[in-house]
């Protein structure tokens, strides 16, 4: 079932600016769409028309198969959790521990079932420890870990991250891409994080105000123009390979993840057979 369609979707902002043009999307059940572009592309703006938040300028928008209108954004609200790119957009209660618990206790829970929930979100995001802190003492990057906890304690079926990993310090941001790599949810990611979009996503959309590109990822990483006009970078050990297999002359598909750059390194440069243990 597509959770997600959006057709010849437009926004244009008060202004008049355009932010969206012609829009189309379908996201099923269960799958990992990463959404890259540069600064103003639209990202968080698509993000806040799936969560219900804005309403589109023109074109069609359905979550679970029901289409968004003006009266029916509660119910598209149940199933879409959108954690915004600024967290403090979203954090306001006097402490961690109360934030997290917000959502859920707005959803009727019975106490048991919330405190369940707060505990098992801020153990996932390990922020147990300043459960009784201020947010907005906190640092940015503490702060979108409470962020991220009070949206998994809502246990929504759509994850509508923006920008999840940005200022996170390089662990923190590891345990959030190995906490979303556990979900079962359909996960939508904004990011300029490729590495993270790539370990995360089967399927890459990049958008600039209108889809450049929607596909798997082996397909955008043959694409230099696409990339360039998007201004993304690929990940680091990506762009070493694609310059190693220019100066060889030899033929491999860039990797999109360092295990993917490992597996080339061994079959054609060296060590046969050593290492990993297993031969090829
Ligand atoms: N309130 C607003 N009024 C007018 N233009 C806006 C407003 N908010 C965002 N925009 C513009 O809409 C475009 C898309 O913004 P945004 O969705 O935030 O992009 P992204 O998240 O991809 O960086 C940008 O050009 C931005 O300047
Ligand atoms: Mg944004």
């Amino acid at each position: 079932m597509d959770v997600i369609a959006l057709e010849s979707l437009g926004y244009e902002y008060e202004d008049g600016h355009a932010a969206l043009r012609d829009v189309n999307l379908k996201v099923k059940e269960g799958e990992r769409v990463a959404l890259v572009g540069p600064n103003g592309a639209g990202k968080s703006t698509l993000m806040h028309i799936l969560a219900g938040l804005f309403i589109p300028s023109r074109g069609k928008v359905s979550i679970m198969g029901a289409a968004l209108s003006k009266k029916d954004v509660a119910a598209a609200r149940k199933h879409v959790g959108l954690l915004f790119q600024d967290p403090d957009d979203q954090i306001f209660m006097p402490t961690v521990r109360e934030d997290v618990a917000f959502g859920p206790m707005n959803l009727g829970l019975s106490k048991e079932e919330v405190e369940s929930r707060v505990e098992r979100a801020m153990g996932l995001t390990s922020i147990s420890s300043y459960r009784d802190r201020a947010p907005h003492h906190l640092s940015l990057g503490e702060k979108k870990r409470v962020a991220m906890a009070g949206l998994l304690a809502m246990s929504p079926s759509i994850l509508l991250l923006d920008e999840p990993t940005a200022n996170l310090d390089p662990q923190s941001r590891r345990e959030l891409v190995n906490i979303l790599d556990s979900r079962r949810e359909t996960i939508l990611i904004a990011t300029h994080d490729m590495s993270a979009a790539f370990h995360l996503a089967d399927r890459i959309v990049v958008l600039k105000n209108a889809v450049l590109y929607d596909g798997e990822i082996p397909g955008l990483l043959r694409d230099p123009g696409i990339l360039q006009e998007a201004r993304l970078e690929l990940p680091s050990f990506s762009r070493l390979m694609q310059s190693w297999a220019a100066e060889t002359g030899k033929r491999f598909e860039p990797p999109a993840t360092v295990e993917e750059a490992l597996d080339i390194l061994r079959h054609n440069y060296c060590c046969r057979g050593q290492g990993d243990g297993h031969s090829h």
